[in-house]
């Protein structure tokens, strides 16, 4: 299969935190993939700004330190590196105050795309938009990215719109949810909307139950005093797992453009109904044997914070109308494993007797590792020995199906990125969304805080607390399998 890449336009992006983690491990290496492709034109200019005193020499030698660090040797020719190294400035610039704006300005072109990425603590988020206007940074080719976390609550998440929208239109403000830069993520749209096969199945009438899963193996390591402030919940849930229920659970929009996209996501998230404490399974990882437990990471030994949760969710509207939505996630699980899940109903009559066992159509939609798709079909086991059935998957593996470019799929921020230069928001959540889910989130950790709930110790390398399993098992269901 042979790919095709359409470079974008010019840009010039200004990467506020340039020198921070986000920068270093996700857009400075993605930048340059883009780059080494053929999609980001050689004239553009990355420009980092952050409080360090160095000069642009100084900075090309860090991210050189960067791409080596955190791209395979065989990715990174090294003509291609020099080359990138060209495009990339630096300068000092404090966010509060006045030093470095004049000298940002008069490196940024005109007529080509400005992009500022706000890779830094949202505290900064409104000084730093308040100085691109004062000092003529800010034009009408200009967008800002910002990055997660947007808010902590429903109170914060508005005080953050209104101080981007007091500078930026919503057109202007990419909210990134790295979860809808992965491919997989896309391909669900790709499958439910460009097949004629699944749609008419996927409603209350066929499907039994949908599970959405992302295990992480690794636990909050050097991260204790940022995760233990936020959990699994506000980490995980109300952003990355919402938008997986989102585009799993929206109607059809009428055309692949953000808005029309969006409307259908925030639908859906209007229509969740509360949830019931009892449909609620917290838990907090435990490492007896090399003392790095959640509680030996974190700086309150007492600390409540989830470092798992398992919940089941209904959408009310007509097409989901009593069909559970389980979502589940944590760190320090069996294996690094994502996966969604739409469980269809069992055939409404068995020709072939009770004794064939209970067979089960299910569509599963791998994020990672492994990226692809499997349709579970039951087929007859081949032999002799009667009808025996067997249920097996057709795999869609996509590095299997498509060649190994399919493999070499980009990275959910390089995507993204180039989606902020093309000034494409369909991948990116809009302000009212995110409210929309801090709206729905917040009762539920203000319900677990006020009757200081203790989540449920779970084994490092299990599969969470097995309550957890006991919230489907009440009603005959069991989740899927967590495969390394
Ligand atoms: C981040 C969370 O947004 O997503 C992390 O803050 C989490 O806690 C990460 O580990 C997971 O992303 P991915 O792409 O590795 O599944």
């Amino acid at each position: 299969m042979v790919s095709r890449v359409i470079p974008v336009d010019d840009f010039d992006l200004v990467i506020f935190g340039g020198t921070g983690d986000l920068a270093r491990r996700k857009i400075l290496p993605g930048l340059f993939r883009r780059f080494h492709a053929g999609q980001m034109p050689s004239t553009s200019r990355i420009i980092g700004a952050a409080r360090s005193e160095m000069d642009q020499a100084t900075y090309q030698k860090e991210v050189a330190g960067a791409l080596e660090e955190f791209l395979p040797k065989d990715a990174r020719p090294k003509d291609q590196i020099d080359a990138f190294l060209d495009c990339i400035d630096y300068v000092k610039i404090d966010a509060m105050g006045e030093g470095g704006w004049s000298e940002l300005s008069s490196k940024l072109r005109s007529g080509v795309v400005r992009a500022f990425y706000f890779s830094v603590a949202p505290s900064l988020f409104g000084p730093l938009a308040e100085r691109l206007h004062g000092h003529s940074c800010a034009g009408p080719k200009c967008r800002i990215v910002v990055e997660k976390p947007f808010g902590r609550d429903l109170e914060s998440a508005k005080a953050l719109n209104k101080t981007l929208r007091d500078h930026f239109d919503e057109g202007q403000i990419y909210r990134i949810d790295h979860y809808l830069g992965k491919e997989t993520v896309q391909n669900l749209m790709a499958v439910r909307f460009g097949n004629v096969l699944f749609e008419p199945l996927w409603n209350a009438q066929y499907v039994d139950h949908v599970q959405i899963t992302v295990s992480e193996s690794v636990g909050v390591e050097g991260r204790g005093a940022y995760y233990d402030k936020s959990g699994a919940m506000r980490d995980m849930v109300q952003n990355h797992l919402m938008q997986l229920l989102c585009l799993t659970a929206m109607e059809p929009p009428s055309r692949f453009d953000p808005d029309a996209v969006r409307d259908e996501k925030l639908k859906v998230i209007r229509a969740l109904d509360p949830v019931d404490p009892a449909d609620i399974v917290r838990g907090q990882y435990t490492d007896p044997k090399k003392g790095r437990g959640y509680l030996e990471q974190v700086e309150d030994p007492d600390s409540i914070t989830e470092s798992f949760i398992a919940m089941k969710l209904s959408v009310s509207n007509w097409r989901w109308a009593g069909v559970p939505f389980y979502l589940r996630t944590g760190k320090r699980m069996k294996a690094r494993y994502s996966e969604i899940a739409v469980v269809f109903k069992d055939a409404p009559h068995s020709i072939f007797g009770q004794d064939q066992g209970r067979h089960r159509n299910v569509l599963t939609i791998r994020l990672q590792p492994n990226e692809g798709m499997d349709l579970f079909v039951t087929i007859k086991e081949p032999g002799p020995g009667g009808m025996r059935l067997v249920d097996l998957p057709l795999d869609m593996t996509f590095a299997d199906a498509l060649g190994p470019e399919a493999a070499d799929v980009p990275d959910a921020y390089e995507r993204l990125i180039m989606d902020v230069i093309r000034g494409n928001q369909t991948l990116f959540m809009r302000g009212d969304e995110v409210e929309a889910a801090w709206a729905w989130t917040d009762p539920l950790i203000e319900g677990w805080t006020e009757r200081r709930e203790k989540p449920l110790p779970y084994e490092t390398g299990s599969t969470g607390p097995e309550e957890a399993a006991m919230l489907l098992h009440r009603t005959g269901r069991r989740w899927r399998e967590i495969r390394p």
